[in-house]
């Protein structure tokens, strides 16, 4: 426990901001090669490389020689460099012009190096940036728009917007309550979104070393300090946030799509002890009508915490357990850590030590730290052969049936140290590139992810796999799925997870959750009921309790809750066709699924810092209860119209409202417009060719309001990795509104995965009245007649719903007149 101690007036340690550093100019030399051009400055140069046309590479050294040759890349994704673009320079009496692509130039100040990027008409896409150097360290500064947004900067606390905030990025293993001053979490992230008014660019800077972010010190520049390595920035160009997003991730690679039940509910928790009590634990969820895809296997699976183990006395048949599991729908995701325990019977330790596999010291010791098992040691995932040996120790998972893997501890995590983690000199191997680890330090996890992943997907010959992680660094979305770490069962944790969530999303990490119910601390029914709400809303949806706290399972908490927590399960299994289309969407362009409203309406002022609500794709709002006791809240509701989920209730956008929500209920909106895809509730996920299918179509207004909408529906096996060879279907489906009339269709974009699915059906909600004429199709006096015919439609009064049944074709198109 701190104490007042910590602030005697004596103790503050010097400020790494504190640093006598000077800016790199003036400039001495331009030099250019094939793919690059180094500025020469009086203490310090820069390198400019086009990377894309939209990106830009621009790495500072204290000295020109350090940017000579090929420089370390590390989570960047770069083309081939002698695909460089070709920079062009031209020089006036105090600035150096570079154009390398588009329509961009880069003005670099002759006095100082400082530099601006700006687009053909002059106007900058990026505020001034100086770097500097100083006491062998380095230093960038850019300017802060006054009134803009910083967004993006990964797995952080407090509030979306993280102006006036300090981040250090080093990966740490944070058990303490996750609070406001925790600087560090267990992901770094170091990408910077500078956003104001609907425009927007990142600032990428690709080191693993320490890096602080400062974006306090100074009202109108944050400061970004380097321990170690070199400032290696990249500059992307928007103006729009999603453009940004969509080329940092460019940049650092997407996500692949994961398998369908990974999307499902999953149920975690430090440990269920025994086998018995996993089958019982998926015997209730089946009896309990509460869905559920995955049970996670925490540390106590593990004979003495020894990984790739099972216990033998807890755990005497896991392949008949896993066999038993799978014929019930779920599937089980056991936890791998990076310690290996030092035991000179345990194979896995006496072949990586004889392979040379293990993290040595710069003395050339083998490292050892303690974690879980003892005194263990950590795989160099830097070294290609180590990676490649690790993946290969996951085949007695895969021979079980196993496809998912939970990466923990992987800061790495070290006990009993005063750094706790590796010591900072051990020499990681970095495929003939020795580094300390001082300097590589966060990618470790990324790596343990990466080889785990790879391992899986070599092992499991076409089905995909699935990964969970703690640690992680920039580009860690290829590898794994992000969960947020050790979180408390606090009203405030359940709160924070929005903007951590939708920061994570800024920064390229569209799969992430938080632990729903809160990991350590005990929970409360009503915790837990408002926590599911919010949670079956997250990319990631798992329950994770600690040891010898309260069991949080959906039923632990009275029928109440228990209704509650499967109502919400149950939402998210019908949504499930919406969700995956998203997760597709992410896999391809890299944009989140769990949005910051400031992401779909840039212009408007008031998303800017709202931290307490987020979007699901472009049409659902969440706006959750976070408070106990509470059942009123407001919500902001941009422009357009939005419907109560519920009650069906439109509330005109543009201002805030005030909702009234008890326990059972979550504040839950359609945009008006919106065409959402929804599926039958199931006990678990089968296909992603969803068999029973209907298309909802949210009118816009009684009005008639004008407009046009479309959703891509995407369909395939949801396990295995076919639908790269063009095994999926993508149905785009529209709807064109006018005073009068509604044109409502879909048309196949691609069909390559057969379904049995004969008939589909579109509900237009909230329609005024019964329709004078639908697309000449036969009306029908029922719903159990339409059910009965072929295909028709028929108008429920009560319920203001049109609803079509039609049969499946390739295209399909329908003029309603209103
Ligand atoms: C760490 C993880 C937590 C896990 C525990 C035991 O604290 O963050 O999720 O349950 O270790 O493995």
């Amino acid at each position: 426990m701190l104490t007042s101690e910590m602030i005697r007036p004596d103790g503050e340690l010097a400020r790494r901001s504190d640093r006598e550093v000077e800016h790199f100019g003036p400039a001495r030399a331009v030099v250019s090669e094939s793919g690059w051009t180094i500025i020469e400055g009086r203490h310090g140069s820069l390198r400019v490389q086009w990377i894309y046309e939209d990106i830009v590479r621009i790495t500072g050294a204290a000295s020109a020689e350090a940017l000579a040759g090929t420089l370390p890349v590390y989570a960047a994704l770069l083309p081939d460099e002698s695909c460089s673009n070709r920079i062009s320079i031209e020089e006036t009496e105090d600035r150096i012009l570079l154009h390398g692509g588009g329509n961009w130039t880069l003005q670099v100040n002759k006095s100082d190096l400082s530099f601006v990027l700006t687009d053909a008409a002059g106007h900058p896409a990026m505020n001034l940036h100086r770097y500097y150097s100083g006491e062998g360290h380095l230093q960038c500064r850019g300017e802060m728009t006054p009134g803009a947004q910083i967004y993006g900067l990964g797995e952080t606390t407090g509030y979306l917007d993280k102006r006036g905030e300090r981040y250090t990025m080093w990966n740490s293993d944070v058990y303490s309550p996750h609070v406001a001053d925790m600087e560090s979490l267990y992901q770094s992230i170091p990408v910077l979104i500078h956003h104001h008014l609907g425009k927007a660019y990142a600032l990428f800077v690709d080191n693993p070393g320490q890096i602080q972010f400062d974006m306090r010190k100074e009202r109108d520049k944050y400061r970004i300090d380097l321990e170690t390595g070199l400032l290696d920035g990249y500059f992307v160009a928007g103006p729009a946030l999603k453009d940004v997003v969509q080329r940092y991730t460019l940049l650092t690679g997407r996500m692949e799509l994961p398998p369908l039940w990974a999307i499902g509910y999953q149920q975690s928790r430090y440990s269920y002890m025994t086998q018995q009590e996993v089958l019982e634990l998926a015997r209730t969820f089946r009896a309990k009508g509460i869905p559920c895809d995955a049970i996670y296997l925490d540390i106590h699976y593990m004979e003495d915490f020894k990984v790739f183990t099972f216990d033998p006395v807890r755990f005497p048949d896991p392949k008949g357990m896993i066999a038993e599991l799978k014929e019930m729908g779920i599937r089980v995701v056991p936890i791998v850590d990076p310690g290996v325990k030092m035991d000179a019977r345990f194979p896995v330790y006496v072949e990586g030590l004889e392979k040379g596999y293990f993290c040595r010291k710069e003395d050339g010791s083998v490292f050892q730290g303690e974690v879980w098992p003892g005194i263990s040691v950590f795989p160099d995932f830097s070294d290609p052969e180590a990676a490649k040996w690790w993946g290969e120790q996951h085949r007695v998972y895969a021979e079980m049936g196993i496809a998912g893997i939970w990466n923990d501890m992987n800061e790495p995590s070290v006990f009993a140290c005063e750094t706790h983690t590796m010591d900072l000199d051990v020499l990681h191997q970095n495929d003939g590139r020795p580094i300390s680890h001082e300097a590589w330090h966060n990618m470790y996890g990324l790596a343990m992810s990466k080889a785990t992943h790879e391992g899986m997907k070599r092992l499991l010959s076409g089905e995909r796999p699935f990964v969970l992680t703690r640690s992680g660094y920039a580009g860690i979305q290829r590898f794994a799925a992000v969960w947020t770490g050790d979180n408390r069962s606090y009203w405030e944790h359940m709160a924070m997870f929005m903007p951590m969530g939708m920061n994570l999303g800024f920064s390229g990490v569209a799969f992430c959750g938080s632990d729903i119910g809160g990991f350590e601390h005990s929970t409360s029914g009503e915790l837990l009921a408002r926590w599911m709400q919010m949670g079956v809303f997250s990319p990631l949806c798992r329950n994770h309790s600690a040891y010898k706290t309260l069991y949080q399972e959906p039923w632990r908490f009275g029928s109440e809750v228990e209704e509650i927590c499967r109502k919400y399960i149950r939402l998210r299994y019908r949504l499930l066709p919406y969700l995956y289309a998203y997760f597709r969407e992410a896999s391809l362009t890299g944009l989140p699924i769990m949005r910051s409203l400031a992401l779909e309406y840039p212009e408007d002022r008031e998303t800017y810092q709202l931290s307490d609500q987020f979007l699901l794709g472009q049409d659902f709002l969440i706006a959750p209860i976070y408070r106990p006791s509470t059942a009123h809240r407001a919500v902001y509701l941009p422009e357009g119209n939005w419907y109560d989920y519920w009650t069906g209730e439109r509330h005109e956008g543009g201002k805030h409202i005030l909702v009234h929500a008890p326990l059972d209920t979550l504040p839950l909106f359609v945009r008006g417009g919106a065409i959402v895809p929804e599926t039958v509730e199931a006990q678990h996920t089968a296909t992603a060719g969803w068999q029973n299918l209907t298309l909802y179509y949210y009118v816009r207004g009684d009005d008639g309001e004008p407009g046009s909408s479309e959703f891509t529906l995407y369909e395939d096996d949801g396990a295995s990795d076919r639908y790269k060879q063009g095994e999926y279907n993508e149905l785009r489906c529209f709807a064109e509104e006018t005073k009068i009339s509604l044109r409502l269709g879909y048309e196949e974009l691609h069909r390559g995965y057969d379904h049995p699915r004969e008939n589909l059906r579109f509900v237009v909600k909230h329609l005024p009245r019964e329709p004078q004429d639908v697309g000449g199709l036969q009306r029908y006096e029922s719903l159990e007649a339409l059910e009965d015919g072929v295909a028709g439609w028929w108008y429920d009064h009560e319920r203001r719903e049109l609803i079509l049944k039609i049969h499946e074709a390739q295209r399909w198109e329908c003029a309603i007149v209103k």
